[in-house]
């Protein structure tokens, strides 16, 4: 799984529009999506039951993200789940 190629893509279509400045939390770059917000992090590597934007984006803590909108697919939640559960590498 790479950031550059699967993850930023699914980022930046889905999450970016609110999480690239107005709100404490950038998803723009694999620097702030891993430093997380004001509250802490949202990526631990390695660590998905952790991991607090996967869980967003599962709808396991409200509310779900992207909020207001569809869900992601299953398919584009599994490649995020992967890619952290392999160490959020940025590669
Ligand atoms: C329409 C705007 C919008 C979109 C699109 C959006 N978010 Fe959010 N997000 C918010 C708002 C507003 C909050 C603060 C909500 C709250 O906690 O009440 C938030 C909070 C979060 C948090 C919690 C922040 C923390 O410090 O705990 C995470 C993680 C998150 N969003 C991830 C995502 C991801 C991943 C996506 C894309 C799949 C996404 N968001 C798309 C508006 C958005």
């Amino acid at each position: 799984m790479s950031y550059r190629e699967d993850i930023a893509p699914l980022l930046k279509k889905d999450c970016v529009s609110c999480h690239g400045g107005q709100i404490g939390l950038y998803l723009d770059s694999y620097g702030t999506l891993l430093s997380g917000s004001s509250w802490g992090r949202v990526v631990i590597p390695g660590d998905t039951s952790n991991s607090t934007l996967l869980q967003r984006i599962k709808g396991e803590i409200q509310p779900r993200m992207p909020l207001n909108r569809p869900s992601m697919s299953l398919d584009e939640i599994a490649l995020i789940e992967t890619w952290i559960r392999e160490g959020a590498a940025n590669n």
